[in-house]
């Protein structure tokens, strides 16, 4: 397109005013403005398509955006101190117009966006949208990830009622297992012996101050880098293809918007017929049984009770690892824009997921009822008959199911790696489905039904 189409197109787009007394005019290019901050003024149509990135960039923007204004509007009634957080929670949710929806939206809202980041980083790895000069928002999105994470953790203690305290609890024991830096992260964050007022001031501070700089300061990189990065991913064209361009208003803004409002609407109505929970007040001499914590790290939990903490911990720092290492070790351009790279990709997912699918279970029941390696093996530390054993198991089967599915079911490299990522993340959440609903008093396993 010559320089003067698409200056006319800007023009068009941006300065809408016929009459520049007209006030509606005026706000629509203010607004029109705006979205050609976010957006260039034209995508490729393919980009559109609703089923190649299902919104849910998007949806966790929205989901972020009203997390931050529900909050603001929960910091004017909350008050953190031990003391007087409980009843003003209570408060809020009894006298206040509106405040049991607007904590309701709220607490909704953090535990949606975890999963729509979940999928938004599902839907990234396998149609490739990390390479190809994309590693840098990859990464970034991974601190997004954790920071979304954090959000609900520090969150989550702000209640002060049983749920909260207990999960907290545990959660901050978790914490200290973190090679090095664990129980510094974990003294700092407790500001004392115990879950107490100190931990409450620390949490409150870092979910309303630290965090909310964070996450803004990181999605405003995070979508400037798309829009540099060339808009999304899409899959390659050669040069003689010509690929349609669409304006962004109204083509892209139209879509953006019907998927914003659906969000809204559904949230509300979730919102209206489901309450955030509240509890019993906090009570440090009466812990739950099972003492959880928030379903978000069950997984992790769930590990624990198979592996020495400090081997869980080196676990989940290798797979993190191995994540943010991704673009460099899958570099392959060509299979970029299509969802599980070829059709070997597509089988290699469903051996990864059919092999979580029984492996998992498996391994839980049997080290549940029959293994047992401290056991077996007295005279070695814990550390290394329940810690470096199982972990370099693991480790082990992993790399097998990746030599299985490059030499037994011919996949390549990238087709191997889609094939070994499906069977981490479904084990992720097969791990979690186990803890939050097949873990009862003692945490051993229960049938739920
Ligand atoms: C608050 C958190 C996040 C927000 C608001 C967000 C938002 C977005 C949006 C709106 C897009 C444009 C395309 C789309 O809608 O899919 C996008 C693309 C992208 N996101 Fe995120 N994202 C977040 C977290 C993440 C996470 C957790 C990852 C992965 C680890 C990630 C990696 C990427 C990458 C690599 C792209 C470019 C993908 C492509 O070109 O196909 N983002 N993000």
């Amino acid at each position: 397109m010559s320089e003067i189409n698409e200056k006319s197109w800007k023009n068009r787009l941006l300065y809408t005013t016929s009459n520049p007394a007209d006030d509606r005019s005026r706000m629509r290019a203010v607004a029109n403005n705006l979205i050609l901050h976010l957006h260039p003024t034209k995508v490729p149509a393919p980009a559109l398509r609703f089923s190649y990135t299902w919104g849910l960039g998007g949806l966790s923007a929205m989901l972020a955006t009203l997390l931050v204004a529900t909050g603001i509007l929960l910091m004017f009634r909350y008050d953190a101190s031990v003391e007087r957080a409980y009843s003003s929670i209570l408060y809020l949710e009894t006298q206040v117009p509106l405040g049991s929806l607007v904590r309701a939206i709220h607490h909704w809202s953090a535990n949606l966006l975890v999963v729509t980041l979940f999928l938004h980083l599902l839907r990234v790895f396998y149609t490739g949208g990390f390479k190809l000069g994309r590693a840098t928002n990859w990464i970034i999105g991974i601190v997004l990830l954790l920071v979304v994470l954090a959000f609900n953790f520090t969150g989550y203690l702000l209640p002060w009622d049983q749920l909260a305290y207990w999960a907290i609890t545990v959660g901050t024991s978790l914490l200290s297992y973190i090679p090095l830096m664990g129980e510094t992260v974990s003294k700092f964050l407790l500001a004392g012996p115990e879950v107490g007022q100190g931990a409450l001031r620390n949490f409150y501070a870092i979910h309303v101050a630290v965090l909310p700089v964070l996450l803004v300061a990181l999605m405003s990189y995070h979508f400037w880098k798309v829009r540099k990065d060339g808009g999304i991913s899409q899959p390659q064209t050669d040069a003689r293809t010509r690929v349609e361009r669409v304006t962004t208003i109204p083509h892209l803004v139209r879509l953006e918007l019907a998927a914003a409002l659906a969000l809204i609407a559904g949230l509300l109505v979730w919102a209206m017929l489901v309450p955030a929970p509240l509890e019993a007040l906090a009570d440090p001499t009466h812990p739950p049984n099972p003492a959880k914590a928030a379903w978000y790290f069950m997984g992790l939990q769930e590990l624990l009770l198979h592996m020495h903490p400090l081997a869980t911990m080196l676990l989940v720092g290798l797979v993190l690892a191995g994540l943010v290492l991704l673009p460099r070790w899958e570099t392959f351009g060509e299979d970029i824009g299509i969802y599980f790279r070829s059709r070997p990709g597509r089988g290699a997912a469903i051996a990864g997921l059919v092999m979580s699918l029984l492996l998992v279970p498996m391994l839980v029941i049997a080290d549940e009822l029959w293994l047992d390696l401290p056991a077996l093996l007295p005279t070695w530390p814990v550390f290394i008959s329940n810690g470096l054993i199982p972990l370099l198991l693991t480790l082990a089967g992993l790399a097998a199911i990746y030599l299985t599915l490059r030499w037994v079911g011919g996949a390549n490299h990238g087709e191997a790696l889609v094939g070994l990522f499906t069977f981490l993340m479904t084990s992720l959440i097969l791990l979690t489905i186990i803890g939050v609903y097949f873990r009862g008093p003692g945490m051993t396993l229960i049938w739920p039904f």
